[in-house]
């Protein structure tokens, strides 16, 4: 075992290759239906916001898939991110569990997110698409498409739940200043917004909104494609370069981790860093696996494993998730990236089979864990990664209880810089634990 806190890959060691985990399943996934028809959906119907490539990779038999160069160069401008163990944490927690952490908000845009934001533009600028529209919960995903686009030339529209928007106007000018526009949703620019809007003219806005924004964007403009950044299997497909990192570093530090921890929203983040290990898992070997969302937005600890629409308006196809239905609006929590109704169908399974495990929080322990982690790592985190944190931090205060040493590895998807007015908040007293308003969860 290394006495290091910090491991670190060479550039000839990122991987090359995304790992499919489609084809290893125990059973196919349900297939996605057209929102009109119900039907199984076919690859064409996709066409008008997806270039082909991406509709291949979402359905993909191919167990591995290469990265292709040009996405290559620009991985490495940030690429392999660090995997650090979190000595000074496990000290002030005084337990015998080895706690490490795979961190991705050394990339430009603070986050894992640009992991399939360069992919998916890359993509559709091959395909000749002009422009991508898409939605932002925390900010994150929109900063790291912006960021994309402005690397390939592309332009970039951008629809912010009200509530961020509102939150982190230094989010938006990120956005603005790698060129993207940005409009706060629901807003009066498309069909679904002005009808948000005229239901509900104070909304804070929810995912599931502005996804019906930029999908009703992309399919009425012909020049333009819609990214989506999580939930899709191409997606996940892309963010699996984390967990093959942190499989090489892992290896370099001298242990193999019992129990592997992500905050989840649609499951990118997590699915990235948990895939890998779940191919090990599926082989009949491998750790836990823990999913872990809020208690604002529960999806999968109380949502339904069924059909439904990924967006509010029922543009989108419905696909078999866990969901809290499609017309959920969650309240106003500072993790804004983990307020989607729905999950990626592709990790849904996965819980259902018992792969995976899922535990939500409430805000305030969750920024008990986040300020705890800043004032012994040093890193302040996006409250989104502060629900892994915390899931880590009672993992090792159980392996106290029980006085067993165990290695936990968890993904610290992005930093908060742009969310200090949720640690305002929570300093001064103001944070409230963000429970939800409807009956059904
Ligand atoms: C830092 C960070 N972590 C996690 C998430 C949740 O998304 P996902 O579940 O796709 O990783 C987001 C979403 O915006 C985010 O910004």
């Amino acid at each position: 075992m290394s006495e290091h806190c910090k491991f670190l890959l060479a550039d000839s060691q990122v991987p090359s290759v995304w790992v499919n985990v489609l084809p290893s399943l125990r059973q196919p996934l349900d297939p996605p239906l057209h929102p009109r028809t119900r039907q199984p959906l076919k690859p064409e119907d996709l066409a008008p916001i997806f270039p082909m490539s991406l509709i291949e990779q979402e359905f993909s038999p191919q167990p591995e898939i290469d990265i292709p160069g040009e996405i290559m160069d620009i991985y490495r401008m940030w690429r392999a991110t660090p995997l650090y163990r979190a000595r000074r944490l496990e000290k002030a927690l005084d337990t015998p569990a080895h706690i490490y952490y795979k961190y991705e908000g050394t990339s430009p845009a603070g986050s894992h997110k640009p992991n399939t934001a360069i992919a998916q533009a890359w993509y559709n600028h091959k395909a000749g698409v002009r422009r991508l529209a898409t939605e932002t919960g925390a900010g994150q995903w929109g900063s790291a498409l912006a960021l994309a686009c402005t690397m390939f030339g592309m332009e970039c529209t951008v629809y912010m739940v009200r509530c961020s928007y509102d939150q982190k106007p230094y989010r938006r000018m990120m956005m603005n200043t790698w060129g993207a526009e940005v409009f706060p949703s629901p807003s009066d620019h498309t069909e679904a917004g002005r009808r948000a809007l005229a239901a509900a003219p104070d909304s804070p806005g929810s995912l599931g909104i502005a996804i019906s924004e930029a999908v009703e964007d992309a399919a009425t403009h012909s020049d333009t494609n819609y990214s989506l950044g999580s939930v899709l299997n191409h997606v996940l497909l892309h963010q699996t370069v984390i967990g093959q990192e942190a499989k090489l570093q892992m290896r370099e530090a001298g242990e193999e981790p019992e129990v592997i921890i992500g905050c989840f929203g649609g499951g990118s983040n997590f699915g990235g860093l948990a895939l890998p290990y779940v191919l090990d898992r599926l082989a009949g070997r491998g750790p836990r696996i823990l999913a872990i969302e809020p208690v604002a937005c529960p999806s999968l600890t109380r949502g339904k494993f069924e059909y439904d629409y990924g967006d509010t308006a029922k543009l989108t196809p419905l696909m078999k998730m866990y969901t809290l239905g499609h017309d959920f609006v969650p309240p106003g929590i500072h993790a804004g990236g983990l307020r989607y109704h729905g999950a990626s169908p592709l990790l849904s399974a996965l819980v259902a089979q018992g792969v995976i495990e899922a535990k939500a929080y409430l805000q305030l322990p969750v920024f008990d864990a986040a300020v705890q982690f800043a004032r012994t790592e040093g890193i302040v985190p996006a409250p989104e990664s502060a629900h892994a944190i915390r899931a880590a931090v009672d993992e090792a205060l159980a392996a106290r209880e029980s006085g067993r040493s165990k290695v936990i590895l968890f993904c610290l998807s992005g930093h908060g810089h742009f969310d200090l007015a949720a640690y305002e908040a929570y300093l001064g007293g103001k944070l409230q634990n963000g429970l939800p308003a409807s009956a059904a969860v």
